[in-house]
């Protein structure tokens, strides 16, 4: 493995790196990874990033569990099976909108600060990267025993000190004596040339132990907070075309690859958002993908990743408190695991950059200057091959006007005036000087999106007009099988021209080889894919999974979601094809593809269980509020000093949570005092995002708080106060407070957030002296589903939400339910689910009804919340009157498709009939024929 200045050389092959990401922790379920990153394959990707969460897999100091969904080793042989590059990034901090930005959460409680080289949090890291490590090592490209290509260190560290220097170096240096020996790199948050390598000298940086710079960057503009999509922002130019210097992106260290670590693929949602994800989609979509991974392309970065790919769940107690269960992030494969219209366009430019090799190496070209001022071109030109690149967009590629312009295109054939159309959000990359299969390409106004031996895709918008050029000794035989299309031939000049509108699909036979002309939406429809003879083009199934090729027969995988076409262009020898292990009847065409006589039958219908009609068991809990229950064998609280950043105040004891243990969910208190009842009591408590408090006095009901939402950043900490009723007598009081804790914070500043404390921090209003009893979830508790899962409800601890628990001595309650009392209770069913073998049904949980679209998102809602546990798995949190999540998916692997399910619903409610449970349905989301197999 190499590097230089245009592109990775891994296996002597210059390549350009088309990743996305996605977190295998935000997929509780191995199967289905090979789901994942076979689409993210077929969508034209050739790595994948992974952040590693440390908290994932580290429920207590020294303790580390690689099994089951936390198999990393399984995770890392998939990819390399798929056919994925993998960029590995262990951090130790990762950010990435997961509980204290992926620290465990016991290291919130150590005396030195994250970050930093304090030797008790070196010492913590080197448990982790040891861990890890030693997983990633026996994947790396460079020992021949895996696909891993890049690893990271750090994410986003953006303080500079020498204590953070020595902390890089600590970091690196440990990856190395793991047996790390593909390079390394960190990710710059933004362009501040921060971590360089020694090599770039260029003024205004910060060199840091790094093989590789990397960057990243949000560019594409938002959504409104009504869930309306925003103006488009410019493309920044973060390469060759632009303003240089170590702010100027991949210019902060000439002499590697154009890298950047996160590009925008999408955004999180917050806590009370109205649900942003489906405008976020849009925002970033086809035409947003296309001006700015374009751009960066131009630019040169020939390691691109784009954050996320596939965003997943923040299932459990994973979510970071500025965001919610879903992590959908409008990303190209949506948390369903279903292919979103945008990903047609990461593929084309996928296929695209990977087929047509010259863009490895490219320096920036003479300048272009266009017939009109709305519109640029930047141009690059590979110095090896005279391959020409012009890359037009409109001028502000903010801009979204129709426009018809020329632009001269000159190269080693000569000079041309070509004609073209930018239409709305778009660019196109256009080749000139290019061998195209053993045709000499002169220039074309289609994009190319892929060839292969005897066939070339080129694909245009739908309604533009096209030309594409090639060049011949004499004139060549030109053949339009289908479509509509003009040739002339030039003898003075050797020029054969192919004129045409985009539409449909055009198809040429010309010398020899079968042109595709495509509009986006039949482009679309093809897929390309690897088999031992080559690759094989593939035209109609929804999705292309693999092919392998032996002798005459060539077996291709995949999905349908209706009957679809089938056609195949692949090696010469394939005569035979099976779909999903059957066989084809097929028929060669004048096209010289195969194909299928008939069409691939799409999936059999599924049907879902009404959970309406279902028997739903209950139990009220909460009985730690009531002033009997027996807290003898809790834990005291009586610790007098705390490494969490949130001290209590003068004179009372240490309350917060993680300091006994107590790291994940809800957590209980239990104060005993003496005398006169107060007034009123006030808590200084620390939740997360949109976390809640509970308070009882004497199994009074005081009420609840929840922490502010509708806020990107919310609040994790705040102030409540409760009046007492009057008239409760002297003598013996017991207050019980549960205190819901959404997460821990991210450390993105440098500043150890991700020890706020959780839980109660300080309590005033009594007067006399309290003695406090704490209890919450034990993180090992269960090893199966891991440390996120489970937090201190009583239910919680005693295994009520486990399919195994027996519930026949509960009553039962009709769901919707008409009344609640304050605190939790629980409601457990169990539904069998018949989906057909073969098919692929990707279901989920709905509480509530959806807000329809007219509907306003404020209007008044339960106060109420659920933690949604199926077959055990914690999949979600529901909060009714913060919203934006109504339907919460749930990955087979957790459900099993074909039998018998347990669903258990823990339900805190600030009582009474509008504060109770609302209907509960499953959901079927898309269902496929094909799949991976359960
Ligand atoms: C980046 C960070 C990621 C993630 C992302 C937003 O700045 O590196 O970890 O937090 O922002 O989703």
């Amino acid at each position: 493995m190499s590097f230089d200045q245009y592109s990775m050389i891994i296996g002597g092959q210059r390549t350009f790196i088309w990743s996305g990401e996605m977190h295998a922790y935000r997929l509780p379920s191995p199967t289905l990874w090979r789901d994942v990153l076979q689409k993210m394959k077929a969508s034209g990707l050739n790595a994948v990033s992974f952040y590693f969460d440390w908290g994932y897999h580290s429920p207590a100091p020294g303790v580390y569990d690689f099994t089951g969904v936390r198999d990393m080793d399984r995770l890392l042989t998939i990819a390399d099976q798929v056919g994925l590059y993998v960029i590995a990034r262990p951090g130790p901090y990762i950010n990435a909108e997961t509980d204290g930005g992926g620290f465990p959460a016991w290291l919130s409680t150590i005396a030195g600060k994250a970050r930093t080289d304090a030797p008790d949090y070196l010492a913590a890291t080197d448990q982790w990267q040891s861990a890890i490590d030693a997983i990633i090592a026996r994947h790396q490209v460079t020992n021949g025993t895996g696909s891993v290509i890049l690893y990271q260190i750090e994410n986003e560290l953006a303080a500079t000190g020498t204590s953070q220097r020595n902390y890089l170096q600590h970091l690196y240096d440990k990856a190395h004596a793991d047996g790390i020996s593909v390079p390394v790199f960190h990710n710059d948050k933004g362009r501040n040339g921060i971590w360089v390598p020694s090599s770039s000298q260029v003024a205004g940086t910060v060199p840091g132990p790094v093989d590789l710079y990397a960057f990243d960057g949000y560019p594409g503009g938002t959504c409104h907070t009504d869930g309306s999509p925003g103006a488009p922002s410019a493309a920044p130019d973060w390469g060759i075309q632009g303003a240089g210097g170590a702010k100027g992106g991949a210019t902060a260290s000439p002499n590697t690859p154009g890298f950047v670590a996160e590009f925008g693929g999408g955004w999180f949602d917050y806590w009370g958002s109205v649900g942003t994800y489906p405008c976020t989609a849009q925002r970033q979509g086809s035409g947003y993908e296309r001006v700015f991974y374009g751009t960066n392309i131009a630019n040169r970065l020939t390691v691109q990743n784009f954050y996320m790919t596939f965003g997943g769940t923040s299932w459990g107690w994973l979510p970071a408190p500025v965001v919610y269960s879903s992590y959908d992030y409008g990303a190209a494969i949506d948390e369903a695991r279903q292919l979103r219209p945008k990903a047609a366009a990461l593929k084309s430019l996928g296929y695209f950059v990977q087929s047509v090799t010259p863009l490895t190496k490219v320096d920036k070209g003479p300048d272009v200057v266009p017939s009109s001022a709305a519109v640029k071109i930047e141009h690059t030109v590979n110095p090896d091959t005279g391959t020409n690149f012009y890359f037009a967009v409109h001028n502000p590629s903010s801009a979204t006007t129709d426009d018809s312009f020329t632009f001269p295109i000159t190269t080693a054939d000569g000079s041309y005036t070509v004609p073209l159309e930018l239409t709305g959000q778009d660019a196109k990359t256009l080749v000139a000087d290019y061998d195209l299969e053993g045709q000499h390409l002169v220039y074309s106004t289609s994009e190319i999106e892929t060839h292969l031996p005897g066939v070339a895709l080129l694909h245009g918008r739908d309604g533009e007009s096209g030309e594409t050029l090639f060049r011949y000794a004499s004139k060549p035989a030109v053949q339009v099988l289908s479509g509509s299309a003009t040739s002339s031939y030039d003898p003075a000049t050797g020029d054969l021209k192919l004129s045409y509108v985009h539409h449909g699909l055009i198809r040429v036979r010309v010398n020899g080889l079968t042109l595709l002309i495509a509009d986006e939406d039949t482009a679309g429809s093809f897929w390309r894919v690897d088999s031992e003879a080559g690759p094989v083009l593939v035209r109609g199934p929804e999705l292309v999974r693999t092919a392998h090729a032996a002798g005459p027969l060539l077996a291709l995988t995949g999905d349908t979601t209706a009957p679809a076409d089938l056609e195949v262009w692949g090696p010469r020898q394939a005569l035979l094809v099976t779909w999903n292990g059957s066989l084809v009847p097929a028929r060669p065409t004048t096209s010289r593809s195969l194909t299928a006589l008939r069409q691939l039958p799409g999936p059999a219908p599924v049907r879902l269980p009404d959970l309406s009609g279902a028997t739903w068991k209950y139990a009220p809990e909460s009985p730690e509020s009531q002033p009997g229950f027996a807290d003898t064998t809790w834990r005291t609280a009586d610790l007098t000093a705390t490494n969490s950043t949130t001290k209590p105040p003068a004179g009372q004891v240490v309350l917060t949570a993680d300091d006994y243990g107590f790291h994940h969910g809800d957590v209980w208190y239990r104060g005993h005092f003496d005398g006169a009842a107060p007034p009123s009591v006030t808590f200084d408590f620390g939740g997360g995002g949109a976390g809640l408090i509970q308070a009882w006095l004497d199994g009074t009901y005081l009420g609840q708080y929840v922490l502010p939402t509708n806020l990107a950043s919310p609040p994790t900490r705040g102030t409540a106060s409760f009046p007492v009723p009057a008239g409760l007598p002297d003598g013996d009081h017991v207050l019980s407070v549960m205190v819901r804790n959404d997460s821990h914070n991210e450390d993105g500043g440098v500043n150890d957030a991700q020890k706020e404390g959780r839980g109660l921090i300080g309590v005033t209003g009594l007067s006399t002296p309290v003695t406090w009893k704490i209890q919450g979830g034990d993180s090992s508790a269960d090893p199966v589903r891991g440390p996120l899962n489970n937090g201190g409800l009583y239910g919680e601890r005693a295994g009520w939400y486990l399919p195994g628990f027996d519930d026949r001595g509960w009553t039962t309650h009709p769901v919707p339910d008409t009344d609640a009392p304050a605190g939790t209770s629980w409601y457990r069913t169990t539904f069998d689910l018949r989906v057909p073998k073969g098919v692929d049904a990707s279901l989920g949980l709905t509480i509530g009804t959806v807000p329809a679209e007219s509907e306003s998102s404020t209007q008044p809602r339960g106060h109420y919340r659920v933690l949604i546990f199926v077959n055990g798995w914690n999949m979600g949190q529901y909060i009714a009157d913060v919203g934006p999540q109504h339907t919460f998916v749930l990955p087979t692997g957790v459900l099993d498709p074909h039998g018998p399910n347990t669903l258990a619903l823990a339900v805190t409610s600030d009582g009474g009939p509008v504060n109770a449970l609302e209907r509960v349905q499953l959901a079927n989301l898309a269902t496929a024929r094909g799949g991976v197999g359960t």
